[in-house]
């Protein structure tokens, strides 16, 4: 069953229980931004297309306030002047307390709304923000005859939202994922790290060291571990995600420098359940494709449990490990994955 636009159209009561989900499962490992009022940068993106699953147009922060006309009119440029392919077109506006917004979606809507696919909203603090942008849209989609509905993808960066997240989810039928907005979640929250997302060398944990005879002291050295900062806001979006069926991403690795780092937060939040994770330069964009696509082992694994398990239903032994029902669904997500970014 498909939704047409006017489904998306019909505003929500407020409290309303969610709809059942049907966005579209699109492959979006790498949400590539640039600044398009950068013009060495937005040279860039007609070449970048069909390399990458998302091409972003930043139009909030790391866009000066005096260029953010610049930005959006650039924008603009860019869309009507490229064949997007099989890459989607996806914008950051700017924060809904700010003065820029409201000619951010009045301007975009008519002028490309054809080819905008999604619209990420920052500093998303709870339902009544979604229902603001859903209803905009939809008025600005109803005036320019737009037939296809732009979809819309919050940015979890304040602990408002945080703790509004499960009716950020459910606010609109165009909902279509959250990312993690590390930077700016820290800040809100208080926390001690000036890093944009990533581990911390401070945020450690001592396993008991081993001693050997005579030793009076634990090596810290060979004791301690780096653990994952985000490690419980990834989880609880991951979970809110599933729920209501929409996607979860890992946002901004900052370091462009560290691509080991960037390598390891990205698995950890695909291993957890993201589909996908922010890239803030091209380098970025290789890891993202490789660690949110299956392994080839992986898949093949999966499609043997798959098949040795017939219906679906018992259980059976591979390489000595127990398989039942609840593995054949594992290794259904698995394979899933991997079809949909074969398609
Ligand atoms: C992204 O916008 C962040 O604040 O991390
Ligand atoms: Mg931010």
């Amino acid at each position: 069953m498909s939704r047409t636009a006017k489904d998306f159209f019909a505003p929500l009561a407020v409290g309303a229980p969610a709809p059942p989900r049907e966005i579209p499962a699109r492959p979006s490992r790498a949400i590539h931004f640039f600044d398009p009022g950068n013009e060495k940068m937005a040279a860039k993106v007609p070449a970048m297309v069909g390399t990458v699953d998302v091409l972003l147009g930043n139009l909030e922060d790391a866009v000066k306030a005096e260029n953010k006309e610049r930005s959006r009119q650039g924008l603009v440029d860019i869309a009507k002047a490229t064949d997007f392919g099989p890459t989607q077109l996806w914008t950051r506006i700017n924060s809904l307390d700010s003065p820029w917004v409201l000619d951010d979606l009045t301007t975009l809507v008519p002028e490309i709304g054809d080819k905008l696919d999604v619209v990420m909203v920052p500093k998303v603090q709870g339902a009544e923000d979604i229902h603001y942008v859903d209803r905009l849209l939809a008025q600005l989609e109803a005036k320019a005859g737009l037939t296809r509905p732009v979809l819309v993808h919050a940015i979890l960066e304040t602990a408002r939202g945080v703790a509004n997240i499960e009716e950020i989810c459910a606010a609109s039928p165009r909902m279509q994922g959250l990312s993690l907005g590390p930077a700016d979640l820290a800040a809100d929250r208080r926390m001690k790290t000036t890093r944009v997302g990533g581990g911390h060398p401070g945020y450690l944990v001592r396993q008991d060291a081993p001693r050997v005879d005579g030793e009076t002291q634990y090596d810290a050295e060979r004791a301690s571990y780096q653990q994952d900062l985000w490690h419980y806001t990834i989880a609880r979006m991951v979970d809110a995600c599933a729920m209501h069926g929409i996607y979860p991403y890992y946002g901004p690795f900052g370091d462009i420098l560290d691509t080991v780092a960037c390598e390891d937060q990205f698995r950890n939040a695909f291993l957890l359940g993201c589909v996908g994770a922010w890239s803030l330069h091209p380098v970025q964009i290789q890891i993202a494709n490789r660690v949110f696509s299956p392994s080839v082992e992986d898949v093949a694994h999966a499609r043997r449990v798959i098949a040795a398990m017939g219906d679906g239903t018992g259980a059976v032994m591979i390489d000595g490990k127990m398989e039942d029902d609840a593995s054949v669904k594992q290794c259904q997500v698995m394979v899933a994955l991997a079809d949909e970014l074969a398609a």
